[in-house]
């Protein structure tokens, strides 16, 4: 006979395994409990849910590691189970416990998103250590290819997009500038009947489109004219902020500084100062969405060879199927007259242009953090 301490694996992370069991039968699931209890001495957390219904409570209220699923529950059959577990967390590995037979189901299931398959009362411990431990793994693979594709497809997608969007800036430019320059000379010669307010509002627009414009071509003209020298980035946040802080304190929002002691980096000042006000005022905006107050925290930290600045707020934080749009032109979620969908844009290729990353954390409803990195003088 195998010895149980065989069986047992090591799981990352530190914590140990959370299952989730979905099983109407509860003979059938007091026996999976045993023998998960019997796979590994780092169970955390077994709980079993009776339905789908119960699962997808389980799935809100806790984070598991992996779930084990009949496909014959009283509120749901089949294949559907699966894609509404997919729908609340795709990367969540699923393994079935199916009494059903057939190679029709089989690939059904493998279809469907699920990690794997095992057949009611014919597998072993060994066969549930093996199937729970590659799930995970296979899942943890899919999850990071998946995010190193597409941090891949958002540099070809920012590349071609700007240089678009740089093109367009250079046509728009004159013209703007003559419609403006003609509403001045227009408004100028109005009478009262004329009605001012419609010159007023063409003019506003012709304004922001002139802005748009100008954003474009900044970032087209790239930073050789620019003057780039070794400053400390805890200045350059000092004076941002303070540019920001009555904007800031009219919200009642907290901003809280933790500026630590570090090497200097190679930037020209005045972008990176847009850069520091783009990623507080997004912050501004993602907490006022949701709430009164709130916090926004900028910290500084030296690492090896690297300058780090990291920027969190308690705002509303992105959903993980936009998290891979903030950085493209023209992305907002704000309405026409609050955003532009350049801030990041911009802020990504100064950031770039200066040898430097910019990256980001969110979790919808928790916050957000937006991180700079950039190699040390
Ligand atoms: N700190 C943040 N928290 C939540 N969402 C954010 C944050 N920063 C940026 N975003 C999202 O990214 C989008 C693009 O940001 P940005 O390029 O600055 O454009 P804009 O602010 O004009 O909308 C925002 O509309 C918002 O949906
Ligand atoms: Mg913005």
């Amino acid at each position: 006979m195998e010895k149980k301490d065989d069986l047992k694996f090591e799981l990352e992370p530190e914590d140990g395994l959370k299952v989730l069991i979905v099983e109407n039968n509860k003979v059938d699931s007091g026996l999976l409990v045993k023998m998960v209890e019997g796979i590994s001495s780092k169970v955390d957390m077994i709980v079993v849910a009776e339905s789908l219904k119960e699962c997808l409570q389980c799935l809100d209220k806790n984070e598991f590691d992996i779930v084990l699923l009949d496909l014959n529950l009283d509120d749901s059959v089949g294949v559907a189970t699966i894609h509404r577990i997919k729908e609340k967390r795709p990367f969540l590995p699923v393994v079935i416990i199916s009494g059903m037979e057939g190679d029709e189901i089989e690939d059904d299931i493998v279809d469907s998103g699920a990690q794997d398959y095992l057949h009611k009362g014919r597998f072993n411990l060994k066969d549930l250590n093996k199937t729970v431990r590659f799930a995970i793994g296979r899942m943890r693979t899919e999850e990071k290819l998946k995010e190193v594709n597409t941090k891949l497809v958002q540099s070809e997608k920012m590349a071609s997009v700007g240089q678009l969007a740089a093109g367009v800036a250079h046509e728009l430019n004159s013209p703007l500038a003559s419609i403006i320059t003609n509403l001045h000379m227009i408004a100028e010669n109005l009478t009262h009947e004329d009605n001012p307010t419609l010159i007023d509002l063409t003019e506003k627009s012709a304004k922001k489109c002139r802005d748009i414009v100008m954003s474009l071509l900044k970032y087209s003209r790239g930073n050789n004219m620019l003057e780039v020298c070794e400053v400390n980035i805890n200045d350059v946040i000092e004076e941002a902020c303070e540019l920001i802080t009555y904007q800031l304190e009219g919200n009642g929002i907290e901003l809280v500084k933790e500026l630590n002691v570090v090497d200097k980096i190679k930037v020209n000042t005045d972008e990176m100062q847009q850069v520091i006000i783009n990623l507080v005022l997004n912050a501004r905006d993602a907490i006022k969405e949701v709430k009164e107050g709130g916090k926004i925290s900028i910290k500084t930290s030296q690492g090896d060879k690297t300058v780090t600045v990291t920027i969190s707020d308690d705002g509303e934080g992105i959903d993980k199927e936009n998290i891979g749009k903030i950085f493209d032109p023209f992305y907002s979620t704000k309405d026409v007259n609050r955003g532009t969908g350049l801030g990041l844009f911009t802020a990504y290729n100064i950031v770039r242009s200066f040898k430097g990353h910019i990256d980001v954390e969110s979790k919808k409803g928790r916050g957000t953090t937006f991180l700079l990195l950039f190699p040390a003088c």
